[in-house]
């Protein structure tokens, strides 16, 4: 489920620059479905990540938390998530979420936000 709902919003990328597209799926804690690609611009920096457009619908959804996160890609290596995509993931994340890196025929690797952001900064420090 997560795996096609990534790869069919993934052909929705838009990527003039890059020519690389990336896909995300969320599972939400209330188990609803939500999706993200990345849209990139002439003004490079102000590209954004198929893992905030993910989470930025399931925000704008009414929902604060991620069950599941699908990520493909069709480099040839496996995606990972940027670093900074790491910490939006963090923010809606908790020790159960689990994140699926995936290629174009399977998920290849479940990991856990500690894994992906070990040592992290959040919101207890303050
Ligand atoms: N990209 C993502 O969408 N997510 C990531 O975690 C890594 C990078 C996008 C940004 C840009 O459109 C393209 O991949 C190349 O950097």
């Amino acid at each position: 489920m997560l795996h096609n709902l990534a790869l069919e919003v993934m052909k929705n990328a838009y990527v003039p620059y890059s020519n690389f597209r990336v896909g995300v799926a969320i599972k939400s804690s209330n188990g609803k479905f939500y999706v993200g690609c990345n849209v990139e611009n002439a003004a490079y920096p102000q590209s954004l990540c198929a893992e905030a457009g993910g989470i930025l619908s399931m925000v704008a959804g009414g929902c604060n938390l991620i069950s599941e996160v699908l990520i493909v890609s069709e480099g040839n290596k496996l995606i990972v998530p940027c670093g900074g995509c790491r910490q939006k993931l963090l923010e809606f994340s908790n020790l159960e979420t689990r994140i699926f890196l995936a290629s174009i025929s399977k998920i290849e690797k479940t990991l856990l936000l500690t894994d992906l952001l070990p040592f992290s900064f959040d919101n207890t420090f303050f």
